[in-house]
């Protein structure tokens, strides 16, 4: 078994960063195939935080590729400054570890105006996004208008895909009664910054096909989580991109066959950003809690993250809905104070018992979670190494976690530490 796709199950923030990380010692290639510095993903090694955003956690180990597939939106200068800021950490970032898609398309400024000019006029009914301009650069790619890494090669080009895409843009603009964005600057800057982008651009989909031949493994990164998926999530508050373990397949150029594990990152609570739907969420002290010892707080925007219980209707729906092999519970050593936990085990709404989250957003409000209740451990998980040396009351909540998910647990995070994991079974392994 040579290829791993690892996507977060729950609404993002669950811990991928730290496992691509661990489990990339196995691996050759590190991919991200979709969203783009709406991510933030956290690594801890000996003690050193990388926070990475769009660059693949794989970058900080010695001899990786890291790839950055077409189905990344990337904001050029957001790149740059995160390549100059790893590398300000000793981490090796050039032409030998980094390539680009030459098909991925561009978040420009106009998108980033877009994005908050939206968010401001929605007021309550605002999504919370991370004001990257995802939302919009997704939107001119669908819409055929996008300009992508390889415009960046040629002056003419690059000027006729501006014209495209502003005409559209100004458009708007000027129907909100903001200012027409010009053309000319932002040419120029681009030209100015286009060879140090364009130096590490390649076609993804035929180096893939030349490491699969060769038996290298693959390990594909998703960002963001299943909640948030634009087709499976609790629309309308979700990012613009499928976030599912099939769009690492699309996203990069390889076919569905070539991912032969699922990893889905699973939190052992849950947490969300932004606004929208959340059944389990707890407004209270526990919530606090959990919060201040988990230190929810976003990587990207420094949102103070919701907070609640495991929901397991949720995370058994998302397994389904993306193929998931087997969960990497993370986050286990947050839940180490507490008297009580809860997990949630069915839905109630108006009277009726539901098994599954209904897609309709004013149903979704209407959850009433039904919890089945657990004893603490009160003692410390964290840094241990193996299965039977957690507390007995942990080992009781996990496995009832795993049997009402119907999948297994290959790993299980107690600390932010790389090495902090316990390794059940290998998604590597045949
Ligand atoms: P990602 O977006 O899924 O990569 O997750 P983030 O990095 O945004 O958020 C996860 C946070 O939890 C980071 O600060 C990690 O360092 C931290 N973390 C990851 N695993 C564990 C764990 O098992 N225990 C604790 N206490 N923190 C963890
Ligand atoms: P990682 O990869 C958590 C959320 C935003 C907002 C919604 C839409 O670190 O898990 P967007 O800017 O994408 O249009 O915002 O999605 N969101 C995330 N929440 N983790 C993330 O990424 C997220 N990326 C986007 O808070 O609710
Ligand atoms: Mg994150």
């Amino acid at each position: 078994m040579n290829n791993v796709a690892v996507i977060g199950s729950q609404w993002g923030d669950e811990g991928k960063g730290k496992i691509v990380d661990w489990l990339s010692s196995e691996a050759d290639i590190v991919v991200r195939f979709q969203g783009g510095h709406n991510a933030g993903h956290t690594l801890v090694i000996n003690g050193i935080t990388y926070k990475l955003r769009l660059l693949p956690s794989g970058i900080v180990r010695q001899n990786k590729i890291s790839i950055i597939g077409n189905g990344v939106v990337i904001d050029p200068w957001a790149l740059l400054e995160e390549i100059d800021e790893i590398k300000s950490k000793g981490v090796k970032v050039d032409t030998d570890n980094l390539i680009i898609s030459e098909s991925a398309n561009l978040i420009l400024p106009f998108h980033k105006e877009m994005d908050e000019i939206r968010e401001d006029a929605a007021g309550k009914a605002k999504i919370g996004t991370t004001r990257r301009g995802i939302g919009p650069a997704y939107e001119d790619k669908v819409g055929r208008r996008s300009i992508r890494v390889m415009d960046l090669i040629s002056e003419s080009n690059l000027d006729h895909r501006l014209e495209t895409v502003l005409l559209h843009h100004n458009a708007i603009r000027k129907g909100l009664g903001k200012n027409i964005f010009r053309k000319d600057k932002l040419k120029k800057e681009l030209l100015k910054i286009a060879p140090e982008i364009l130096k590490f651009s390649q076609p993804v989909w035929k180096k893939i096909n030349e490491f699969k031949k060769l038996n290298k493994k693959i390990l594909f990164e998703g960002a963001q989580g299943i909640l948030l998926d634009v087709d499976h999530g609790t629309y309308p508050f979700v990012t613009s991109s499928n976030t599912v373990a099939s769009a690492a397949a699309t996203g990069s150029g390889c076919g569905p066959n070539s991912i032969n594990y699922v990893l889905g990152i699973t939190k052992a609570y849950t947490t969300r950003v932004g606004e929208g739907p959340f059944p389990t969420e707890l407004k209270d002290e526990i919530g606090d809690k959990l919060g201040t010892r988990g230190k929810e707080f976003g990587t990207v925007t420094s949102r103070k993250r919701r907070c609640g219980w495991f929901d397991g209707v949720l995370v058994r729906q998302t397994i389904k809905i993306s193929g998931i092999d087997g969960i990497a519970l993370t986050k286990l050593d947050v839940l180490d104070e507490l008297d009580e936990i809860k997990m949630c085990v069915a839905y109630e709404i108006d009277g009726k018992k539901m098994d599954y989250l209904p897609a309709a957003f004013e149903d979704q409000l209407k959850v009433k979670p039904i919890y089945k209740k657990f004893k603490g451990w009160k003692s410390e998980t964290k840094g241990i190494k193996k299965f039977d040396d957690l507390p007995k009351n942990a080992k009781i909540y996990i496995n009832e976690l795993e049997n009402f998910i119907e999948t297994r647990i290959s790993s299980i995070s107690t600390s932010p530490e790389r090495n902090d994991t316990i390794l059940i079974e290998d998604p590597f392994s045949d």
